[in-house]
């Protein structure tokens, strides 16, 4: 009687394990990649717990949040001081952090935040060194569900240690980047980590096994066409280190700011889609027009984004300043990008498509996604024309 109780308590103890398991397993922090929105490319320096407020109100009045725009990410110069024990308090700007994540959260949403492993921040502010595990601990207990931890201060402390010696500045790195990985997992909350020092030491070799669930690839994006298209091109041979969980940052997207015009702003978009990118709108989102609000929520452009494959795209082939790109997607499908980078303002010439390369099985269907029509079974030789900074962006289903 005994032995049958203690077999039933064990088969039931290991179901409730499994029950445990499981759902662990299905919410994979970042299994497409993040998105939501980010204080810095607009508010820079200036952000307020008010801003940060109006943002969550504005993503889910626009329909962002139910486009999968999720994390309200405050960037640095939140900060204030240390107390006696060492405890990080927030600055005049951000009178209750704690109000404002609960305020965040009951919209749906998740509030995200910025530190640095060095001393200061890039905008000398406090930041996390020696405190790790006590800045960590305050996150959870606000109910931060995601932290970018950007270099910046911490090259002083690489360049005070071992100056001049790049290989032990580059362990020094990795090693305070492993040690908020573990300040976090000891916290027991599920914080996305973003880790931000512009790709050095080609952080995507080595950003999952410190727990990286996306890695900044660049330096800082600009709200122009150059900046825009330099760091779109420059992605080149990054998507095998890609994948659900772990994720290249091309850096957050200035859809909607500075003087984009449509053309730029749905190529910008549009790129990073195809990279896999996380999606971290960063414009003034109290200034958002029916363009840039269906550009940010194009849902086709954002199904390739968070295409469950997580397959970022590569260039299949470059004209002088023509480039295709493709990714192959879950179903079967691919998709295909061409942008025109070039400056004249009507280079028309005919490109081929290089379906075959590019992944594109004979008979599959198109579909022009920005122009929202359905082509049908098109070939190379397919006809079209793109104006400066213009992208054609074709999904291809079976
Ligand atoms: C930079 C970072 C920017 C922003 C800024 C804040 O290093 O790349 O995205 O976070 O610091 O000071």
């Amino acid at each position: 009687m005994r032995r049958i109780a203690f077999a039933l308590l064990a088969s039931a103890l290991s179901l409730s394990a499994v029950a445990q398991t499981k759902p662990a397993a299905q919410t994979t922090l970042a299994a497409t990649p993040p998105m939501g929105w980010n204080s810095w490319n607009w508010f820079a320096g200036k952000v307020t717990q008010e801003d940060v407020k109006a943002a969550a109100d504005l993503i889910v009045s626009s329909g962002m949040r139910d486009a999968g725009y999720v994390y309200v990410n405050i960037d640095d110069t939140w900060e204030g001081k240390r107390d006696a024990n060492g405890v990080l308090h927030t600055n005049e700007k951000f009178p209750d952090m704690k109000a404002l994540a609960d305020y965040v959260h009951s919209k749906g949403l998740k509030l995200g935040i910025y530190s640095s492993p060095g001393d200061q921040t890039c905008a000398k502010y406090e930041g996390s060194l020696g405190h790790e595990q006590q800045d960590a601990d305050l996150y959870a207990s606000w109910g931060i569900d995601y932290l970018k931890y950007d270099l910046c201060g911490f090259g002083k402390e690489m360049n005070s240690k071992a100056p001049g010696d790049r290989l032990k500045q580059n362990q020094m790195m990795h090693d305070a980047y492993e040690k908020m990985h573990q300040a976090l997992l000891k916290t027991g909350r599920p914080i996305v980590y973003s880790l931000c020092q512009y790709g050095f030491d080609s952080v995507w070799q080595w950003g999952p096994s410190v727990g990286a669930n996306l890695w900044r690839t660049t330096g800082d994006v600009q709200a122009n066409w150059a900046s825009i298209a330099l760091i779109g091109k420059t992605q080149i041979g990054l998507s095998k280190y890609a994948g659900p969980g772990h994720w290249n940052d091309p850096d957050m997207l200035e859809v909607g700011n500075g003087k984009l015009s449509l053309d730029e702003n749905r190529a910008h978009m549009g790129m990073w889609a195809m990279l896999a990118a996380p999606l971290l709108a960063g414009n003034n989102l109290t200034q958002l027009t029916p363009e840039v609000t269906g550009i940010l929520t194009n849902r086709e452009v954002l199904a390739i984004d968070q295409d469950k494959l997580g397959k970022q795209a590569e260039r299949v082939y470059q004209e002088g300043p023509i480039e295709i790109w493709s990714r192959p997607l879950a179903d079967g499908g691919v998709a295909l990008s061409v942008i025109n980078f070039g400056e004249d303002e009507n280079f028309v010439r005919g490109i081929s498509l290089h379906l075959k390369e590019a992944g594109v099985k004979p008979g599959m269907k198109a579909r022009d996604i920005w122009n929202a029509k359905d082509l049908g079974a098109i070939k190379d030789d397919y006809k079209y024309s793109l104006k400066r900074h213009q992208m054609l962006l074709l999904r291809f289903s079976k």
